[in-house]
């Protein structure tokens, strides 16, 4: 798999070596510290971003690469009109990896099809944020030493949560995971994600109360209310602070569960949890420097070949309005099984 742009198209095994790689690399930091040497990595963050943006950049110092690119898109040539497709052909002429952050649902897929050189999907809009989620599944086999059998309640937004919406999918590879979504009606998952958790016999329940399943869980996974999302923010200023998980709250939760969350937090863990043992989530940011240095060595390990041009296969123009095909009028229009392969939305 040239490109990382949903970590479901691994397999469990390829999953699962990275894994082991991230592990052996924590425990030998140092003897990786040339891997990367003489390699460049475009980091093109559309988008704003602290821990995916910092960590994948210090991934690849620790490897002895070097970082060339912007995390802010006013001062690079979109801001003058430049396309993505454009962008992306100049930057993988530059660079062996690109890892790229986009506001736009399927915006790395996008670029994937005019890049010589792996592109990684950091987060496209709230599609997908694979490297989340190896982050996540690398703090899971840290902490509990695996995904198998594991009871997971994930938390908060999960109609716009894009790690959500990846570490479901890259879950159902795993064996008997069972998921709480626990979530305001308004912010259940999306419908395609329904569906392919009911395609893949997955087994999920779906609950607007925290309080009811957590002494069931073997992980917490809370998520933020992501505002910027939001067409109205009149309906975020309703569902904000709809769930707080404080030290109380934990009293009936299981002595080894563990609490997760991506990051950034707004108030929906309060400060007094952070002491808690079961608190994970800045260890957890941590274990994804490692996991990305994992997948920087495999990715770079492709090296460069030429992009073939994609052919249009359908004239649906997907509807969704965050797909990149909203924004970008040149890029092919292409389906896989009624669907739309950048935003996965179905097109008739
Ligand atoms: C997440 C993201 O950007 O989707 N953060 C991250 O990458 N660590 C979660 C979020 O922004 O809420």
């Amino acid at each position: 798999m040239k490109h990382i742009i949903d970590l479901s198209d691994l397999t469990r095994g390829e999953i699962e070596n990275l894994v082991k790689n991230a592990q052996e690399i924590i425990a030998h930091t140092d003897d990786y510290r040339d891997s990367c040497k003489g390699k460049v990595m475009a980091s093109l963050f559309f988008e704003p971003s602290t821990r995916t943006c910092f960590s994948f950049q210090t991934a690849m110092m620790r490897l002895g690469g070097s970082v060339f690119g912007f995390s802010d898109p006013t001062l690079s040539s979109v801001s003058k009109g430049e396309s993505l497709s454009d962008t992306v052909v100049m930057c993988s002429g530059y660079a062996d990896v690109l890892v790229m952050r986009h506001p736009q649902e399927g915006a790395a897929k996008a670029a994937s099809l005019y890049s010589d050189v792996s592109v990684i999907n950091a987060g496209d809009g709230g599609h997908l944020h694979p490297t989340q989620t190896l982050t996540d599944i690398t703090t899971m086999f840290h902490y509990r030493g695996s995904c198998d059998a594991m009871r997971i309640g994930l938390c908060g937004d999960l109609l716009n949560g894009r790690t959500v919406h990846s570490l479901i999918k890259t879950l159902s590879k795993f064996k008997d995971v069972t998921f709480y979504l626990i979530s305001p009606p308004e912010l259940r998952i999306p419908a395609y994600l329904r569906s392919f958790m009911m395609t893949n016999h997955m087994k999920f329940y779906e609950t607007s109360s925290m309080e009811s399943v957590i002494q069931l869980l073997d992980v917490l996974y809370m998520t933020r209310i992501q505002k910027e999302r939001f067409s109205d923010i009149l309906e975020y200023e309703k569902l904000k602070g709809v769930y707080i998980l404080s030290k109380r709250k934990l009293r009936n939760a299981k002595k080894d569960m563990i609490i997760m969350h991506p990051l950034p937090r707004v108030d929906e863990i309060t400060v007094d949890v952070d002491s808690d043992p079961r608190a994970v989530y800045f260890q957890q940011a941590r274990l994804g420097m490692f996991a990305r240095m994992a997948l920087l060595l495999r990715q770079i390990s492709f090296g460069r070949e030429p992009f073939q041009v994609t052919e249009s296969n359908t004239t649906h123009r997907c509807k969704n309005p965050k797909c990149i095909l909203s924004k970008e009028k040149n890029l092919p229009l292409v389906e896989s099984m009624g669907r739309c392969i950048y935003c996965d939305s179905e097109l008739s």
